[in-house]
């Protein structure tokens, strides 16, 4: 989704920050970006359709020190310059950069245009700088006009504002992320993501919804905009750094963060006992738990009632995040909500969690990001230890939300230990499994099936919400149509799509349910379909095997890998760039 860059300070760098910064906020997805900077008393502009990172941020400005920013995904108005932010009042004094969406604009704008007001752009963003100029008329002071302003919208929005009189950045938020970084010499950043200016410095402070911040550089004062009272923040330092950010010598993100599993698994693991511990008391009291997430997360979470009903003997019951209001009704003061998310942005799973929050049940987020709003507005928090991740593509993220639930359901049977013990043998697994000859392997794979139309995968048990998440995996960064299946039910409708040659990935593992799904595997190998089994041990229905360690209970972890790898390759080999994916964003921050 959209990203957020601001600098006020003594630095006189600041668009070539702004540019670096924005460049570090690529991974969320966007279409088109923009800049605004002050320069003596004026405002200069300059937006592009497309990608920022060949720009050099030297060559648009001179010096200056004070800058906003933006990536555009659109959503109000196609990917042209004119949607493209920073928008601007009419006489050019006003800029302002904003993600989210303002619900009530249309309302908004047939009033502004009642007054005369102009618009060059089809987005909802336009009306922010229009409405702050109309405020300005009644207000001579800029962050009370901003104020104002926002408590005009309906919807999620941040907003980053700047004014040629003013010498300060005013930010607001509502439902949207926006993080302030301190520099030690002086200087404020502020941005919807740390690695934005994390470079600069690790010291954050969190705006919470309803929440504004002025600053001038020299010092911030952060209020409640509904009632203008000063609030006061704790710095955080964040421990995450810039290098940990970068991809390095891989050429992509997203191979990088598939590498980086040969340690994150094992950080995953890394949580107190004494907290795991508390954690499944806290299911094992509940009345009713219930697991929530978006997208691979929601697979995470769907492997998670496996792990829970078969190591732990718990009955836990999973929604989609955008689907969860809907069994509202089942919530009681009792009850137990677990969202996962990397991000801790997601809209939909901050959506659930308010439903779950109305009801007075608690909630326990497994999240990636160390003070993301999930993180911060949950009643407990498990970190999953990932890193940065920043490929569109989730996938050190979801094994190490594999990791922590799978931990979670030992520690309801009574054994922390043993399943810390089976974690990092499993994480010593990964780091074999993970060679370059495998890599080249799965390379191999991916150029024999890169023209294929359709592929489907299938799975039993913990197994089959893998096999849905190697279709995402392979839909979002490859674009070949993929689906997902429980092998028991392609007898009863999706075998009819097999054709002779269609590629068909069999997830399994050595346990009790391998002789069911090898059935499977059969099935779709006498319809045509080019078996590719993923799985500890070859069989006579594989025409490929792609070998898995036998990981007992943890291999779901161990089977996604190769497939991470595969869509990986099958981007590759299509001319795709898997860090870009057609149409799809980082971090969801809208509904
Ligand atoms: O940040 P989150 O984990 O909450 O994100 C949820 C989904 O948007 C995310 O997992 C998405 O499905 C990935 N791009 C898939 O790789």
């Amino acid at each position: 989704m959209c990203g957020i860059f601001g600098y006020v300070g003594p630095r006189k760098d600041a668009v070539e920050m702004a540019v670096e910064g924005l460049k570090s906020l690529e991974y969320r997805g966007y279409d088109s970006w923009g800049v605004a900077w002050k320069e003596s008393q004026f405002l200069n502009v300059h937006k592009e359709t497309g990608k920022i990172s060949g720009i050099d941020g030297k060559t648009l400005a001179g010096e200056c020190s004070l800058v906003i920013g933006h990536t555009r995904w659109a959503t109000h108005g196609g990917v042209t310059v004119a949607n493209a932010h920073p928008h601007l009042n009419a006489d050019r004094t006003i800029a302002v950069v904003h993600n989210g969406i303002i619900e009530n604009y249309q309302e908004l704008r047939d009033e502004l245009k009642a007054k005369g007001h102009v618009f060059l752009s089809q987005t909802d963003s336009e009306i922010i700088p229009h409405l702050i100029d109309e405020e300005l008329k009644t207000t001579g002071d800029f962050a009370h006009a901003v104020r104002r302003t926002c408590l005009r919208f309906q919807g999620r929005y941040a907003i980053v504002a700047v004014h040629t009189k003013s010498e300060s950045i005013v930010a607001a938020r509502t439902g949207s992320p926006l993080i302030i970084g301190k520099e030690k010499g002086g200087g404020y950043f502020i941005a919807s993501d740390t690695p934005a200016f994390l470079k600069h410095t690790r010291t954050v402070q969190y705006l919470d919804d309803g929440e504004m911040a002025v600053t001038d550089g020299r010092s911030i004062l952060i209020s409640d905009i509904a009632t203008g009272e000063e609030r006061l923040k704790r710095e955080i330092e964040i421990r995450w750094t810039a290098d940990e950010a970068q991809k390095g010598d891989f050429a992509h993100f997203m191979i990088k963060e598939i590498m980086d599993q040969k340690e994150s698994v094992a950080r995953a693991v890394n949580q107190s006992d004494e907290e795991i511990l508390t954690l499944a008391d806290a299911i094992r009291n509940a009345k009713g738990t219930f697991l929530s997430g978006c997208g691979t997360a929601g697979m995470a979470c769907r492997a998670g009632e496996y792990f829970l009903s078969i190591v732990a003997h718990k009955h836990v019951n999973f929604a989609p995040a955008s689907e969860f209001k809907l069994f509202h009704g089942f919530l009681q003061p009792e009850s137990l909500l677990i969202v996962v998310s990397q991000s801790g942005e997601t809209a939909d799973v901050l959506e659930a969690m308010q439903v779950a929050k109305s009801a007075g049940a608690k909630v326990l987020s497994i999240v990636n990001v160390q003070g993301s709003s999930i993180d911060r507005a949950s009643d407990y928090t498990l970190r999953i230890n990932a890193g940065p991740e920043r490929a569109v593509a989730s996938t050190k993220a979801l094994t190490g939300q594999l990791a922590v639930l799978l931990l979670i359901a030992y520690a309801l049977d009574g054994g922390v230990a043993q399943g810390k013990k089976v974690l990092l043998e499993t994480a010593a697994q990964i780091n074999d499994m993970l060679n370059p000859r495998y890599v080249v392997f799965l390379k191999e794979i991916a150029e024999r099936i890169k023209d294929s139309k359709d592929l489907y995968i299938i799975g039993k048990g913990w197994n089959y919400p893998m096999a849905m998440e190697s279709a995402i995996k392979i839909q979002e960064v490859s674009n070949i149509h993929a689906e997902g299946f429980a092998a028991g039910e392609l007898k009863h409708g999706p075998i009819g799509l097999v054709e002779e040659g269609t590629p068909c990935i069999v997830l399994a593992g050595s346990d009790e349910v391998l002789p069911d799904i090898i059935s499977n595997a059969v099935q779709l190998k006498a319809r045509g379909g080019f078996i590719i089994g993923v799985s500890p041990v070859n069989n006579e229905a594989f025409d490929v095997w792609i070998k898995v360690p036998d990981a007992g209970t943890a291999q779901p972890i161990v089977n996604i890998i190769p497939v991470q790898v595969l869509a990986y390759e099958l981007a590759l080999a299509r001319g795709k760039d898997p860090d870009m994916p057609r149409n799809l964003a980082k971090s969801v921050t809208v509904k």
